[in-house]
């Protein structure tokens, strides 16, 4: 290769390397290897000095140079100039703003953080349990009878047998874990999702959130339960709301009972949603049972205690009236859309 073609891969080369993202370097680019004066111009007119076997190559290889050089400068130019267009329109304020949707909250946490509001009004503290329980803290500390329908198949989805570990089937193992690991007195709500073997339906998932709540101390008592449960009814549902218990039966209370209220619908003269009785219940609760304390290491001749839980979604739908439990979980804007809160 000869002193001209060893030069003319070097500017190539150079040429090649070439970047910028001023405009005032381009400029240079251009002077130096573009223009009149410019360094390929300066080889163009050496040519005529090269060898005439040599024309033939020397000259394609200037072509190229040439070709390159202005290429390059097309290039770096046209990004550059699309850099400037687009400053150029985002300080332009007569353009349209491309709108941007706020988010809003899940119906289910909206409910969920007011729950936990009204109850820390009252000095609950929130705390949280593991979703995945060995049988302990799900059936046995809770009283569950070792028969009992509950630890069926059809109910827990079991992740291991023997040791048995489930999925929670409720939020009341968060009650035997706070027991174990703090000592009275104890007030607390235990937010979560819980699981269960169920066929999926406008009424039923299986999967769901409930809220339990806890308060052991001494001298508490079942009058301390209805007025707790009163006021959080009240303060959820609105202050006319009414609240009625019906003895019901859960291992780990006794007495147990079932809170309805006046239903929110019609007010309790009757519709499709209370099934024309006027309530609709909300909630299981009790006193806990001294075995369940026991079970815990908690002296029941000293402590007494109720506990409450209840579903999210079924809370939820009787609030905001929806007939179906599957919208929680399809995230169609179209629903979630119709709840904006700041909350
Ligand atoms: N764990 C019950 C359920 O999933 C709800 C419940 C009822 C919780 C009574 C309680 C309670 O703490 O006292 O249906």
């Amino acid at each position: 290769m000869n002193k001209m073609q060893d030069k003319i891969r070097k500017i190539y080369e150079e040429i090649e390397a070439f970047t910028t993202d001023r405009k005032d370097d381009l400029e240079q680019f251009r002077v130096k290897y573009l223009s009149k004066k410019g360094v390929i111009t300066g080889l163009f007119t050496s040519f005529k000095d090269v060898p005439i076997e040599q024309k033939r190559a020397v000259g394609q290889a200037l072509n190229d140079l040439k070709k390159k050089a202005q290429e390059k400068f097309n290039t770096i130019g046209d990004q550059l100039k699309k850099r400037e267009d687009k400053t150029e329109s985002v300080n332009d304020v007569s353009l349209p703003v491309h709108f941007q949707e706020p988010g809003s909250r899940h119906p289910l946490s909206l409910i969920r953080n007011e729950i936990i509001e009204i109850f820390s009004r009252i000095g609950f503290t929130v705390a949280e349990g593991p979703e995945i329980e060995d049988d302990w803290h799900n059936f046995t500390a809770l009283n569950f009878p070792e028969e009992h329908p509950a630890r069926d198949m059809q109910d827990t989805f079991f992740i291991e047998k023997d040791p048995d570990i489930a999925l929670r089937t409720h939020t009341s193992s968060a009650q035997i874990r706070a027991m174990e690991q703090r000592k009275p007195p104890l007030r607390e709500i235990y937010p979560g999702r819980v699981f269960r073997n169920e066929a999926i339906s406008a009424r039923a998932h299986c999967i769901f959130h409930q809220v339990e709540g806890l308060y052991i101390d001494e001298n508490v008592s079942f009058a301390d339960l209805k007025q707790a449960l009163y006021y959080f009814a009240r303060e959820l549902f609105g202050e006319d709301t009414d609240v009625r218990f019906r003895p019901s039966y859960f291992p780990f209370t006794e007495p147990s009972a079932e809170m309805d209220i006046s239903c929110n619908i019609c007010g309790g003269k009757g519709c499709n949603i209370c099934k024309y009785t006027g309530w609709v219940e909300i909630l299981g609760c009790g006193m806990v049972d001294p075995d369940v304390l026991e079970n815990c290491n908690i002296d029941s001749e000293k402590y007494t205690g109720f506990a409450f839980g209840m579903g999210i979604e079924r809370i939820t739908m009787l609030k905001y009236q929806i007939q179906d439990i599957r919208l929680f979980f399809e995230n169609d804007l179209r629903f979630l859309k119709q709840f904006t809160s700041a909350i």
